[in-house]
C-alpha cells in the first residue's frame, strides 16, 4: 500500500481504551449515507446489503440474488445487467453503488495485518455502532517467532471475527482484507520486513495458511460464506522501499527462476493452494523487467492457471499507474490498463482504471469482455461474503456484534502471541527470571520504554489497550523511575549524565531501546544495522554505572546488529520483543519476572553491520564465491552471524533427540526401482519429482519422532525445528532447509515425543537451476540441532 499515516501519529500515547487514538481516526465518515443510495433502506449504524425481504425492489427475482446458485453465476448475471459505464466504475478500491438494481457502494480496500487497521479505507472507529477500538496483536514477525500454527490460526480467526463484527454494526463498508503480507524477508535492512513471517519459505507458507484459513473462516469451499476474505501480498519477490536511490515503484528485480521456485512463490502457493485464499495482490516489482501486475504468466498462468485462485487478483495501491509514470513499461494510461486487465488484474487500488478505462475501449486496446470477466470475479467475492444474501445479521456470521471486538478472549490472545514471541537472546549467569521480592526499585530507560506506537508498528487500528513496557514493570516493581534518554529512537541526542544518574541508584535498570517507523516502515529501508544515533553509547554509559549488569530490551521489526552489547559482561541479558501489540509491556514483564518462559526463536538471520555492503537490489539468493557475494538468508549465507535463525534461550534446558524410525520406509525399494536416475554432469544421479508422481510421493512419505524433555526447571513452551541437510552445498544446494517445526508445552521434567511427517518428495527434493524439481540419489540428513540422522534415498 502507498499510504502511511505515521507522520502524523509520531509522539502519541495511548491511556487504554483506545480513546486515546480518537482524534487519528479519519473524520466520521457516514457509511450509511453511501448505500442508501444503492442499497436496501438501513439507518445508520446498520450494514449494507443487497436481496432479500428488506431490499430494494430492484434486485427482486433478480437471479444474482438467488442464493442457491453458485457465486460466479449469480456474479455473471449482475455483471450482464450493468451499463458500460456502470462497469467501469466498479474498477476501482471506491465502488460506487448501483441504485436501480440495489447494488451497495463498496469499499475493497481494508488491513487486517495485525489487528483491524484504519489504513485502508473502509473501516472506521466512530461513533456510528459504538466500536472505537479494537484488538492489536503482535506484529507479524514477533507473532512468527513463536513457530506455532495454531496461534496463527486463532490469532486470525478473532481478526476475522472482529471484522464481521465491526461490519454486522456499520463501521465497516467491506469486507475484504489485503492481509497478510508473506513476501519473504529476503535483506535485513527492509522497512516492511516487520509485517512479513520472516526469511524462511517454509514458515511463510505455514503462517500464510493458518491465518488465512483463521481470517477467511476456515472453508475453502466455494460455495461456503467467507468470514471475511483474504488477500495475500504482495505477489511476487517484492521486498525493497528505497535504497540507494531506488524506490520499490521503479525497481526491476533480476530474479532467476530458481529463486523465484523455493523462495518468492512457496508462500503464495499455499495461500492459493492449500489456504484457498480468495484474493492475491501483485507487487509493484516489475520481475524481471515485467511488472508484476502486467504479468499474464504470473497473473493468470500461474496464480489462476497453475494454482486455481478462486477469487480476484487486486493491484498495490497505484501499481497500474506506476507503469507508466514511474516504470514507463506503458506507454499510456490506456496502455497500461488494458495489459493489466488482460494479464489477469481484476481491480486496481486507486481510481486510475476508472478514469482511463472509457478511452481504452475506445482506442480498441481494451474490451468489454476484458471488463467483464474482472467484474465476475469481483462480484463473486462479494456474493461469497454474503452482500447479495439480504441482511448479513441472519446469517451465520450475523450474531457478531460491539461485544465481540477486545474480548477477554481476544485481549489475552494478544498477550499470548505476545509473550510466546519474545525470544531470549542472551542470560548470562542466569540474570533472569528476576525475583520481583528482590526488585526494590527499578529504573526503566529508553524512547521505546513509554511509547504506545513502538507497541502497533504500521498498520494499526485503535488497540483495546495500551501497555507499554513501563506499565508493565510497574505491574511488578512499584518503586520504578523512568527517563526516555533519547526523544525518539532517532536518538540524535541522549540524555546521558542524567540516565547514569538515575542507573546508579536502582537495584536494577530496564533498557528499553530498539527501532521504530522512522528507521523501518513502509517507504524506508535501513541504510544501518546499528542502533540508531547515540542509542549505542547510552546503553554503555548506563551499563557501567548501574549496580548490576543490566536487562536490555529491544523492540524492533528488522534484527539489529548488537554485538557490542552480547560481548558486554555490563548487560546480563537481552530481549527482542518485536513490535509486540496491545499488551507487549506485560508479555515483557512477565518474561522478565518468570511468569512466562520464553520460548521464542528468531525468525531471521541478524546480520552484522558489515552485510549492508551487499547491494540490496541484489536480489540473489545463493551466494556467489567468485564475487563475494554472500548469500541470503541461513538457507544460503555462510558469513558472520550476531544470532542465527531458529535462535532463542528459555529458563529451562530441553534435550532433543531424533528417535529413529524402526520401520524406515519404502524409500530403498520398489517405488525408486522403476524410475529412471537422471545423471546431471558434474552432479551425481537424481531423480525426476514428476516421474514419481503423486502416488509415488504418498508411498514414500514416513513420519519421524523427536524426543523432547524438558529438564527444569520451569514448565515452558518449546518449539522443534527439524532442518534437512544435503552431504554438500554446492549446484544451489541450501545449507540447510527447515522443513517442519512444532510447539509443545511440557511441564519441568517431563518428557515427550513430537511427530514430524516427512514426505520425501516435497522436503528432500530441490530445485535446479533450470526450475526441475529433483531429489538427488543417495544420503539426506534429517537435523534437529546438532543431531543429524542420515536417510539414504536410492533403489
Ligand atoms: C479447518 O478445517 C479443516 C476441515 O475442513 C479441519 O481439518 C481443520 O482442523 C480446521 N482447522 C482448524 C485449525 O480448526
Ligand atoms: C464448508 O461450507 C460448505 C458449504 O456451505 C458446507 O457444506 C461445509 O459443511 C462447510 N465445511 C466446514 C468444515 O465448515
Ligand atoms: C554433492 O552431493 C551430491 C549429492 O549427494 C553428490 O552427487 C555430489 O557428487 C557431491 N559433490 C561434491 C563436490 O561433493
Amino acid at each position: 500500500m502507498a499510504t502511511t499515516s505515521f507522520s502524523g501519529m509520531r509522539g502519541i500515547n495511548f491511556n487504554g481504551g483506545g480513546g486515546g487514538m480518537a482524534a487519528l481516526v479519519p473524520p466520521l465518515l457516514l457509511v450509511a449515507a453511501a448505500f442508501l443510495l444503492g442499497g436496501a433502506q438501513v439507518e445508520a449504524g446498520d450494514p449494507p446489503f443487497s436481496c432479500g425481504p428488506l431490499s430494494a425492489e430492484a434486485s427482486q427475482g433478480c437471479a444474482f440474488c438467488d442464493a442457491t446458485l453458485p457465486p460466479a453465476q449469480r456474479a455473471a448475471d449482475l455483471v450482464s445487467r450493468l451499463t458500460p459505464a456502470e462497469k467501469i466504475s466498479q474498477l476501482g478500491d471506491v465502488a460506487p453503488g448501483v441504485p436501480r438494481l440495489g447494488v451497495p457502494a463498496y469499499k475493497w480496500w481494508n488491513e487486517a495485518l495485525h489487528g483491524l487497521a484504519t489504513s485502508g479505507k473502509g473501516l472506521h472507529f466512530d461513533a456510528v455502532g459504538g466500536v472505537r477500538a479494537a484488538t492489536s496483536f503482535p506484529q507479524v514477525l514477533l507473532t512468527a517467532a513463536a513457530f506455532d500454527d495454531g496461534l496463527w490460526f486463532r490469532i486470525g480467526q478473532a481478526i476475522g471475527r472482529e471484522a464481521r463484527a465491526l461490519f454486522n454494526v456499520g463501521q465497516a463498508e467491506g469486507l475484504t482484507m489485503w492481509s497478510p503480507n508473506v513476501n519473504i524477508f529476503r535483506d535485513p535492512r527492509w522497512g516492511r520486513g516487520q509485517e512479513t513471517p520472516g526469511e524462511d519459505p517454509a514458515v511463510a507458507s505455514r503462517y500464510a495458511v493458518a491465518f488465512v484459513r483463521g481470517i477467511q473462516g476456515n472453508n475453502t469451499s466455494s460455495s461456503s460464506l467467507l468470514q471475511t476474505s483474504a488477500c495475500c501480498k504482495h505477489a511476487t519477490a517484492y521486498d525493497l522501499e528505497d535504497w540507494n536511490g531506488v524506490a520499490r515503484y521503479s525497481f526491476v528485480a533480476r530474479v532467476t527462476a530458481q529463486d523465484l521456485e523455493d523462495t518468492f512463490n512457496p508462500p503464495f502457493r499455499s495461500c492459493v493452494v492449500d489456504a484457498g485464499a480468495s484474493c492475491v495482490m501483485c507487487a509493484y516489482t516489475a520481475v524481471n523487467g515485467v511488472p508484476a501486475c502486467a504479468n499474464a504468466d504470473l497473473l493468470t498462468g500461474t496464480v489462476r492457471g497453475d494454482w486455481g485462485l478462486d477469487g480476484y487478483v487486486a493491484s498495490d495501491c497505484d501499481a497500474v499507474a506506476i507503469m507508466r509514470d514511474a516504470q514507463r513499461y506503458a506507454a499510456s494510461p490506456e496502455d497500461a490498463i488494458a495489459v493489466s486487465l488482460k494479464a489477469g488484474l481484476d481491480i486496481d487500488c486507486g481510481s486510475y482504471v476508472q478514469q482511463h478505462a472509457t478511452a481504452a475501449i475506445q482506442q480498441g486496446k481494451l474490451t468489454e469482455k476484458d471488463i467483464d470477466k474482472a467484474l465476475t470475479n469481483l462480484f463473486a467475492v462479494r456474493m461469497r461474503l454474503g452482500h447479495f444474501d439480504g441482511d448479513p445479521r441472519s446469517n451465520v456470521y450475523g450474531a457478531l456484534g460491539a461485544a465481540d471486538i477486545c474480548t477477554p478472549e481476544h485481549r489475552s490472545l494478544a498477550l499470548e502471541a505476545a509473550q510466546d514471541g519474545v525470544v531470549l537472546l542472551k542470560n548470562d549467569g542466569g540474570i533472569l527470571p528476576l525475583d520481583r521480592s528482590a526488585v526494590g526499585s527499578a529504573t526503566a530507560i529508553g524512547p521505546n520504554a513509554d511509547n504506545g506506537m513502538a507497541l502497533i508498528a504500521n498498520y494499526f487500528g485503535p488497540p483495546c489497550e495500551s501497555t507499554t513496557p513501563l506499565k508493565g514493570l510497574q505491574s511488578y516493581v512499584s518503586n520504578v523511575r523512568f527517563l526516555a534518554g533519547c526523544s525518539s529512537a532517532a536518538c540524535d541526542v541522549a540524555a546521558t549524565d542524567q540516565a547514569v544518574a538515575l542507573a546508579g541508584s536502582a537495584d536494577y535498570v530496564f533498557l528499553f531501546m530498539g527501532l521504530s517507523q522512522q528507521q523501518e516502515s513502509e517507504g524506508k529501508d535501513r541504510t544501518s544495522l546499528l542502533l540508531p544515533g547515540m542509542q549505542q553509547s547510552l546503553i554503555t554509559a548506563i551499563a557501567d554505572a548501574a549496580k548490576r549488569p543490566v536487562i536490555l530490551v529491544l523492540l524492533s521489526g528488522g534484527p539489529v546488529d548488537v554485538t557490542f552489547a552480547q560481548s558486554n559482561p555490563r548487560i546480563g541479558a537481552i530481549l527482542w520483543a518485536g513490535y509486540p501489540g496491545q499488551a507487549g509491556g506485560l508479555a515483557i514483564a512477565r518474561v522478565l519476572f518468570g511468569d512466562h518462559n520464553p520460548s521464542g526463536r528468531l525468525p531471521v538471520t541478524w546480520y552484522p553491520e558489515e552485510f549492508t555492503k551487499v547491494p540490496m537490489t541484489d536480489m540473489r539468493m545463493r551466494s556467489d564465491p567468485a564475487t563475494g557475494y554472500p548469500g541470503r538468508s541461513y538457507r544460503f549465507y555462510q558469513g558472520k552471524t550476531v544470532y542465527k535463525f531458529g535462535y532463542g534461550l528459555s529458563y529451562s534446558s530441553f534435550s532433543r533427540k531424533l528417535v529413529s524410525v524402526t520401520n524406515m520406509p519404502a524409500l530403498s525399494t520398489t517405488i525408486l526401482a522403476g524410475l529412471r536416475e537422471m545423471m546431471a554432469e558434474e552432479d551425481g544421479a537424481s531423480y525426476h519429482v514428476d516421474d514419481i508422481g503423486t502416488y509415488g510421493c504418498e508411498q514414500l512419505k514416513f513420519p519421524v519422532a523427536v524426543e523432547v524433555q524438558n529438564h527444569g526447571p520451569m514448565d515452558g513452551k518449546h518449539s522443534v525445528l527439524m532442518f534437512l541437510r544435503w552431504p554438500n552445498a554446492t549446484n544451489g544446494r541450501p545449507l540447510s532447509q527447515l522443513i517442519g517445526f512444532r510447539s509443545h508445552h511440557l511441564k519441568a521434567g517431563e518428557k515427550g515425543n513430537l511427530w514430524f511427517d516427512i514426505s520425501p518428495c516435497e522436503h528432500f527434493s530441490r530445485l535446479r537451476e533450470d526450475g526441475r524439481k529433483v531429489i538427488d540419489k543417495g544420503s539426506h540428513f534429517l537435523m534437529v540441532d546438532n543431531h543429524e540422522m542420515e536417510i539414504r534415498f536410492e533403489a
